[in-house]
């Protein structure tokens, strides 16, 4: 029978025959194998009879070879693991040149791992992360399925700007050296494959809404284009977004989901990532320990998620929000880039993170922005100048979540889409929804690999998705 890794590991079927299959992690005095699978992030020591197996075989037990062991699963006799193969058969399926291999066993650069990007999932940071990231993607279906959410697919190619930043990936087949033009000289896109310009989607939330005033309650978990030029470790130009969306919540009801839900899928990774966790917790601490002083982590990676179940996040207007920060020091002696003097001002990720890191220490939600500086489809409060707009704020990461109530009046809604210049016929079915039906509703978007990157203690963006799409780079 085929084991694995992990399954041989926990086993206590001693002197039984068990037959594995993985790739070379070391070969150590002709003798110590440490095998791994991916099953999980420790090795299976494989100890091979040198005076029995032939020559030609040991010399092609190289790191990062795939082989197939058979053999005695015994106790170990030696230290660090419990369990070992004496291994009795040995088949090398396929080779690997240690003169042409990238992966040797030692600890590389991360700027040379994002270039051998097809590679690096075989050493123990990158297959940690990619097993957190699965176990994530899991928790969250899990979680939204067991609380009555549906999934909803939203469309990938979209003729809508639900955020109206204009940082969009075109989408076309018209021939871009010679397009077909109309008359007053503009590129013809009724000729073009759909018949309109189309683009890959900044966020599925507006088709949500549509599925919300109907199922109630759904989420969409999916890929996101966005064409900005951001080289920052928290930006990329294709991310995973989640985006719940609910009828009938209002922002405080939206507030309390955002919470839980964030909160119960760090959990479900602390209880069943353990291996993981706690080598990227190692991992953490020594990276940690390398920085100067002032700009180091008081609480290791676990510590600090556990934190994050253990309390409430501050929920905290933006009105407050501007006053502590037109008082903290760091304004005041004018070491921010971008110093706060007006109520309106737009917060940049220094700001989110003094509030985070410096005031609050825990996680924030901002709610009440300025109207001006969100999106259109947020709803008014009766001030007439803030919107029911909510952002999750997180140590390390600054935005983790964006969110708001809807705007469920129609004429309030046309006449912000008048005053922002959108054409109304392009969101007329968006209208639909305000004339049949409307109701309170809310939701928001979670950008899964900035989730990832907070529980993985992992600095960068590129570094908790298998292929990172960023300016300048798609490689793979
Ligand atoms: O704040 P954003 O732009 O909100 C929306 O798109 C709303 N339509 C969501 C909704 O209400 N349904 O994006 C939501 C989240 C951000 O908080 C951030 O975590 C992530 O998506 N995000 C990015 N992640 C990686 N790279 C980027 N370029 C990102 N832009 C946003
Ligand atoms: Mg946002």
């Amino acid at each position: 029978m085929q084991h694995n890794v992990a399954e041989l590991l926990q086993s206590d079927k001693f002197l039984q025959e068990v037959s594995v299959k993985g790739w070379v992690r070391t070969f150590r005095a002709n003798r110590f194998i440490a095998l791994n699978d991916g099953s999980t992030i420790n090795n299976i020591q494989c100890v091979v009879d040198f005076s029995t197996t032939d020559e030609s075989i040991l010399k092609r037990i190289t790191t990062g070879a795939a082989i197939a062991v058979k053999g005695i699963l015994a106790e170990s006799q030696g230290k660090g693991q419990s369990v070992e193969i004496q291994v009795s058969e040995i088949e090398i399926l396929g080779d690997s040149n240690p003169e042409e291999y990238p992966i040797q066993p030692k600890k590389h650069s991360l700027e040379f791992l994002r270039e051998n990007a097809h590679l690096r999932i075989r050493t123990n940071t990158f297959s940690a992360v990619m097993r957190v990231r699965a176990a994530l993607s899991f928790a969250v279906h899990k979680y939204f399925t067991e609380n009555g959410f549906y999934n909803f697919h939203a469309p990938i190619i979209t003729g809508s700007d639900a955020e109206g930043a204009g940082e969009m990936f075109r989408v076309s087949t018209l021939n871009h050296e010679n397009p077909p033009k109309t008359e007053n000289g503009n590129i013809d896109y009724s000729e073009d494959f759909f018949g309109k310009e189309t683009n890959l989607t900044v966020s599925g939330q507006l088709e949500a809404e549509t599925y919300a005033m109907a199922l109630g309650k759904v989420y969409t978990f999916g890929p996101t284009f966005r064409a900005e030029n951001s080289n920052t470790a928290r930006h990329l130009a294709e991310f995973w977004m989640i985006e719940p969306e609910m009828a009938f919540y209002d922002l405080d009801a939206n507030m309390d989901l955002a919470e839980d839900f964030i909160k119960n899928v760090i959990k479900y990774v602390i209880d069943n990532c353990k291996d993981d966790l706690a080598f990227l917790n190692q991992r953490y601490v020594d990276e940690e320990k390398a920085k100067p002083a002032d700009q180091r982590s008081e609480l290791s990676l676990l510590e600090k998620l556990q934190f994050v179940i253990d309390n409430n996040f501050k929920r905290v207007s933006y009105t407050e929000a501007i006053d502590i920060l037109r008082n903290s020091k760091p304004n005041k002696k004018k070491k921010f880039q971008y110093i706060i003097e007006e109520w309106g001002a737009d917060l940049q990720s220094e700001h989110e993170r003094f509030l985070v890191e410096k005031h609050f220490k825990c996680p924030v939600i901002l709610f009440d922005y300025p109207a001006k500086i969100k999106a259109f489809y947020m709803r008014l409060n009766d001030d007439g100048k803030t919107v029911r707009a909510m952002d999750v704020l997180f140590p390390g990461i600054g935005e983790i979540v964006g969110g708001s109530q809807r705007e469920e009046r129609l004429d309030v809604l046309k006449e912000k889409i008048k005053m922002l210049g959108i054409d109304e016929k392009e969101l007329w079915w968006y209208l639909d929804l305000r004339k049949f039906g409307t109701a309170v509703h809310s939701g928001f978007g979670l950008g899964f690999e900035r989730l990832v990157q907070f529980v993985t203690g992992m600095g960068n963006i590129r570094d908790v998705i298998p292929y990172p799409r960023t300016p300048q780079n798609a490689e793979f």
